[in-house]
């Protein structure tokens, strides 16, 4: 059964609770309410209540959620149960990173292949894997791999997308600091760095005036963000 009705800003925060349930669960904890978890996690506990009730968890009143089903629950409401394949292409200071990463097996994240252009790259191991070849990306439609990681330039960055959808690739994760139009069935997430700390400053406090009326505004967004951040 898929969870197709979960509002997207919901989905963003389920990884925040499975990996806060999971420190609990490590620290011997078989319940918890929803108040404990919002102090954990720093989320307002109505927000977590409704995000798990969207997928029926309603916790019992004096006892809250049990924390190996809520765990379990999550899990496979974020379709993570049965682990997936991942490639990375750009085998770059970044690409290199994710490659030598030891946090995704936690989720189930296998990445299993790695592709670079470079020929001083190509055939040399970074973490577990050997760089492979770029040009033999389609390869890897044998290696049920549904997960893509782009680490190129941002002018390589469509073509390389093109090519992992081409390859069997649905669900792709973007570095590069470009906008990739793809079928509507395609999943993609970029992600940058510089952008997030391009709206940061935004929010600080002026110095020295922080009492008048546009700095209370800032505020008032400060909290609000606050309160939606991961
Ligand atoms: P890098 O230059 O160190 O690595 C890029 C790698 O991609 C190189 O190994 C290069 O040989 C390879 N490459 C280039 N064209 C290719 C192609 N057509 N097919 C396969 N491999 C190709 O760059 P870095 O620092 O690792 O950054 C990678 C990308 O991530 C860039 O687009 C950069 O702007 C972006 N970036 C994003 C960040 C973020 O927060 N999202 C942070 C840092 C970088």
């Amino acid at each position: 059964m898929r969870y197709r009705k979960i509002p997207d800003e919901t989905v963003r925060r389920l990884p925040v609770y499975l990996r806060g349930i999971r420190l609990l669960s490590n620290q011997g904890h078989d319940s918890i309410c929803s108040r404990s978890l919002a102090d954990f996690l720093g989320i307002n506990a109505w927000q977590i209540r409704k995000d798990l009730s969207y997928f029926g968890e309603m916790g019992k009143p004096g006892v809250g959620y049990c924390v190996e089903k809520l765990e379990r629950r999550i899990s496979k409401v974020l379709n993570l149960e049965s682990g997936h394949n991942v490639v990375l292409v750009g085998v770059g200071n970044l690409g290199s990173a994710v490659l030598t990463f030891a946090g995704f097996g936690q989720y189930g994240f296998n990445i299993v292949s790695a592709f670079d252009s470079d020929p001083k790259k190509i055939g040399r191991k970074k973490g577990l894997i050997i760089v492979e070849d770029v040009a033999k990306l389609a390869a890897i439609k044998k290696k049920n791999v549904d997960l893509g990681i782009i680490a190129v330039p941002a002018e390589s960055a469509q073509h390389i997308a093109e090519e992992l959808v081409a390859a069997g690739v649905r669900g792709i994760l973007n570095f590069a600091p470009v906008n990739i139009t793809l079928p509507r069935k395609i999943k993609l997430i970029t992600i940058d760095i510089a952008m997030e700390l391009a709206r940061l400053p935004y929010y600080l406090p002026s110095t020295g005036s922080r009492n008048n009326k546009s700095d209370g505004a800032k505020d008032s967004a400060v909290s609000a963000v606050s309160a939606r951040s991961i």
